[in-house]
């Protein structure tokens, strides 16, 4: 922690002196989580969140898509991500053309489209949903067949819990993908009793084989209800680190895989972003538009 003394000072400080709140995401490191954030959550609570941010210099502490959903629901604001290559395999995974495709092979079903993604895809799309509302998305529409990209395991996910049909993309998640039915059964081989939590960004036989699935707000939700005495959290590492903190009687077990776009924000670099105005989010208006309507039709949900 000494290490961390300096920078942690300094953006405490900074963070008075431009009037600035950092918003950051469940996978932060513990360094940033517990101890220069000002609100914390999953996808969906950041983008709640933000709405009611009075400061005016957001920092995003997570990736690129979560700072543009943040400055699409603050456009007066000046909004901060500390590292522009914070990206997201499941953002990389579609274009505005592939939606406009999509569209053309499916006339008249709706766009669902996971907040993961770039403004433009959003722009593309009718509205948009997180692992944590996904489900109510879907039958907010009351329709009886929808599209949902780009996370072909979240669509096929959530349409185990549905009568509605689901379209899926091919985009996946470069950490959850990971994880592995073997990898469950190995674990409760080796840990008896131990509970097994999956992102629903998991391939639905793991999630399947989880005894639950849920966003990364719902994990922590499942941990502070249950209390199970052995856990583990299939899911990114820093989601254990940062819950374990407030549980010393529960017992965490890793395997539990690297999102190397979230770990692309750091301290050091949270404190340059303050220091320097870097680097702005920039959101040409017209896509502005047509993203901020998909993500406010879902916040409506
Ligand atoms: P949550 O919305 O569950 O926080 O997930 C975001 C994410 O990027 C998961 O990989
Ligand atoms: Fe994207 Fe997966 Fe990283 Fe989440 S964990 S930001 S979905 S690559």
């Amino acid at each position: 922690w000494l290490t961390f003394e300096d920078d942690i000072a300094a953006i405490i400080e900074l963070k008075r002196q431009r009037n600035a709140v950092i918003l950051a995401h469940n996978y932060q490191t513990p360094e940033i989580f517990h101890c220069v954030a000002d609100i914390v959550g999953d996808s969906l609570a950041l983008a709640r969140k933000a709405i009611d941010v009075e400061a005016d210099v957001i920092v995003l502490a997570g990736v690129h898509f979560m700072a543009e959903t943040a400055k699409l629901l603050n456009p007066g604001k000046t909004v901060l991500i500390p590292d522009t290559d914070a990206g997201c395999s499941l953002a990389e995974s579609i274009t505005p053309e592939d939606v406009a495709l999509l569209r053309r092979a499916h006339p008249g079903v709706p766009v669902i489209t996971y907040v993961n993604t770039s403004a433009a895809v959003k722009a593309a799309s009718d509205i948009c949903c997180t692992s944590g509302n996904a489900k109510q998305v879907v039958e907010s529409l009351g329709v009886q067949r929808v599209l949902m990209i780009p996370d072909e395991y979240l669509a096929r996910n959530v349409a185990l819990e549905t009568d509605v049909e689901i379209i899926a993309w091919h985009g996946h998640c470069e950490v959850h993908e990971r994880f592995s039915v073997e990898d469950i059964k190995e674990l409760r081989e080796s840990h008896p009793g131990i509970t097994v939590l999956a992102h629903p960004e998991c391939p639905p036989e793991v999630a399947a084989a989880a005894d639950f699935s849920g966003s990364t707000a719902g994990l922590s939700e499942f941990v502070a209800t249950n209390r199970p005495p052995r856990v583990v959290l299939l899911t990114e590492c820093s989601m254990s680190d940062n819950i374990a903190v407030h549980y010393p009687d529960i017992e965490f077990i890793r395997p539990c895989n690297l999102c190397p776009h979230m770990k692309r924000i750091t301290l050091p670099s949270i404190r340059k972003a303050l220091e320097e105005n870097r680097h702005e989010v920039t959101l040409d208006p017209a896509t502005a538009v047509g993203a901020r309507h998909a993500i406010e039709r879902m916040l409506a949900v």
